[in-house]
């Protein structure tokens, strides 16, 4: 992957993720790429990871930060461990074509997310314009979910934010340059949780 990051995905984590502040959640932190483009502006930062042997790597990543402060929970997007509107901000990047249950991972995110509050996304995601390059899709996915951490290539992430309630404030689709075709179709952008009228 480290050719994709270079040729888009730290730009892209740049942009989006340092303007946040406040209290930010991360969900399906890894080994911990964001980390360093959080700014001085977030005031508390926790990251979850059920993948037991992501975690030393993200602890170290965590550790080598310049925040003292990152907390690490094990646990998964389907449940998260946080009251209702706890966070001014989730992040997600590269995480809900991997996850169980995308949609009860958004109903989770919009629970624990303040009203107005952003969800972040940066996802890979089914190719919606290219008959082809989605019919490959399909026929590779069945492969890719297995080699792959349970990776999907159709799920059509854009719609399935919208579905759970966020209004969509920017977006953007583009080609994650150097990657695999089958991956490359991808979705970036800010949602937020209506806050009510008045
Ligand atoms: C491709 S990695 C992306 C890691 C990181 N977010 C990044 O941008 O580099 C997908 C991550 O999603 C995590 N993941 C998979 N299922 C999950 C779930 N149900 N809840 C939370 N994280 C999950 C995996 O353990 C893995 O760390």
């Amino acid at each position: 992957m480290s050719n994709v990051e270079e040729a888009c995905l730290i730009a892209w984590r740049a942009e989006l993720l340092r303007e946040l502040s406040g209290e930010v959640l991360e969900i399906g932190a890894g080994t911990g790429a964001n980390l360093r483009h959080y700014s001085a502006e977030v005031s508390r930062l926790v990251v979850t990871e059920p993948d037991s042997h992501m975690l030393p790597k993200l602890r170290e990543r965590a550790r080598l930060s310049k925040r003292a402060d990152v907390e690490i929970m094990n646990s998964v997007s389907e449940s998260l461990p946080f009251r209702d509107a706890s966070f001014d901000a989730v992040v997600t990047t590269l995480v809900l074509c991997s996850v169980r249950d995308p949609e009860q991972s958004l109903r989770e995110i919009h629970r624990v997310l303040r009203p107005g509050g952003a969800l972040v996304y940066i996802e890979h995601v089914a190719a919606e314009d290219r008959a082809d390059r989605f019919a490959w899709q399909k026929r590779i996915e069945p492969v890719w979910k297995h080699i792959a951490g349970n990776c999907h290539l159709t799920r059509r992430t854009a719609d399935t934010i919208r579905a759970a309630g966020f209004e969509v404030q920017n977006e953007q689709r583009e080609s994650l340059r150097k990657a695999m075709f089958f991956t490359r179709p991808s979705v970036r952008g800010i949602a937020r949780k209506p806050a009510p009228a008045g």
